[in-house]
């Protein structure tokens, strides 16, 4: 990718607020180590990793930026990448919103990223980026669905829930992040839609509901979000392969 003759800069928006409640007892999530370095250091090494990405903001827990702070000025960087640290919000989309804010004038483009994806490969995070700087307002990493899934309507915890409905596995796709957007239309989006209860879970829907197009680009297994303890094996292993493959 030339980014030397691209007009955008470009900003990586990483919401690692959040507690990991699902994950279990212990350090807020984003904070919990993966052979033996934060989660969240392998999710701005992850984006910094993509040429395009001259910034990277961490929203860290509320009362956690210090601390953050430090953490990223203990671990290398590559030195076209600058970082800033934020404190996050009550919900992703309020983390997202006030890491977005921060973000200097110049920016033009806007990665959003979990940090509870450490492992996402650069391939993937180029993908959005040029998608992005090709003109596409928002565009989201995804994959198809293994699972077959069921619309069910809630019942109190215990009682069997009633079927609705099932949608067509093929039309469906598990999105990813990183997201990629032009700043003017998520900067748009969070202006627009005010966050109510859990907020949203993925930018990209509330860029949809603006009426504005989303395009997918292929994800990648490896971006699997580290959500309940199981998934923690699974990233141990796979950090495990690529050190196994990067000694050969
Ligand atoms: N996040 C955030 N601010 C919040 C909540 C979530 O920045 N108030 C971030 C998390 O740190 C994570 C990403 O959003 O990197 C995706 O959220 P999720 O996987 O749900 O993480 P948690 O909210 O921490 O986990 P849980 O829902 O199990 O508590
Ligand atoms: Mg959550």
């Amino acid at each position: 990718m030339s980014e030397e003759a691209s007009p955008h800069r470009t900003a990586a928006v990483i919401p690692a607020a959040g507690r990991g409640v699902r994950l279990g007892p212990g350090a807020p999530k984003a904070l919990r180590a993966l052979g033996g370095t934060p989660m969240l250091i392998h999710a701005v090494r992850a984006m910094a990793a993509s040429r395009a990405v001259s910034l990277v903001v961490v929203v860290a827990p509320p009362d956690g930026a210090p601390g953050v702070k430090n953490l990223l000025d203990d671990h290398a960087l590559p030195e076209r990448t600058d970082y800033l640290v934020v404190p996050g919000g009550e919900t992703r989309q309020e983390s997202v919103r006030l890491g977005v804010e921060a973000l200097p004038d110049d920016i033009t483009a806007v990665l959003v990223h979990d940090a509870a994806r450490p492992l996402v490969p650069v391939e993937t995070v180029d993908a959005v980026v040029e998608a992005v700087h090709e003109g596409a307002p928002a565009v989201v990493p995804a994959l198809p669905l293994a699972d077959t899934v069921k619309q069910v309507e809630p019942r109190e915890k215990g009682e069997p829930e009633p079927v609705v409905a099932t949608p067509e596995r093929a039309l469906l796709r598990a999105v990813q992040t990183p997201q990629g957007f032009d700043r003017a239309t998520l900067q748009r989006a969070h202006r627009t839609m005010p966050g109510v209860g859990e907020g949203a879970t993925d930018c990209a829907g509330m860029v949809e509901r603006l009426g504005a197009p989303v395009v997918i680009v292929p994800g990648h297994e490896e971006a699997f979000k580290v959500t309940r303890p199981l998934d923690l094996v699974l990233a141990e292993a796979v950090l495990a392969r690529r050190r196994a493959n990067d000694g050969f």
